[in-house]
């Protein structure tokens, strides 16, 4: 009986080592970027945070390209940079004249997104201007 407990034990180990190692292979394999852009079409979650970069005032600060101006960082440049949890927490946070959005429902949502649509514009992989959704 306890034998049989203690195979039970071991073959859910060996499951969950299993699982690790496959999902570290998927990430491995997704590792490349958080967003997927053909042309100047975005994933559902892309296109989003596009739509939050202009509609949350993002854009009026930090420019309509993302590339800054005179007293605004470039977030062009910052995320070459920057990890997405920095990323995240200076968003949620704010920081010296940059407001906070932890109490904005759509920016904390939409903030995945909004991290992906401006990695890609970083990554010279997303244009600026009007984008589409993928199909
Ligand atoms: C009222 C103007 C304003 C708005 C609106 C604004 N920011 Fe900022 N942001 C700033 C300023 C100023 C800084 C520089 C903060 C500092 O000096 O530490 C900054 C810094 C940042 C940084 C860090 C850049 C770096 O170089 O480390 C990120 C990322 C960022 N903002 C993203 C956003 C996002 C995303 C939004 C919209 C949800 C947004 N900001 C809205 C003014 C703004």
């Amino acid at each position: 009986m306890r034998n049989n407990v203690w195979q039970a034990g071991v073959k859910v180990l060996i499951a969950a080592a299993t699982l690790g190692v496959a999902t570290s292979i998927s990430t491995v394999a997704h590792a490349e970027t958080p967003y997927k852009v053909e042309g100047t079409s975005v994933d559902k979650a892309t296109f989003n945070g596009w739509k939050l970069y202009k509609r949350q005032r993002c854009e009026t600060c930090h420019g309509p390209t993302a590339e800054g101006g005179a007293a605004f960082p470039s977030l062009v440049a910052a995320l070459k940079n920057m990890s997405a949890e920095d990323f995240k927490a200076t968003v949620l946070n704010g920081r010296n004249n940059m407001p906070a959005f932890k109490g904005n429902k759509a920016v904390v949502d939409g903030i995945d997104g909004l991290y992906a649509y401006l990695k890609g514009r970083s990554d010279g992989a997303i244009p600026p201007g009007e984008l589409q959704e993928l199909p």
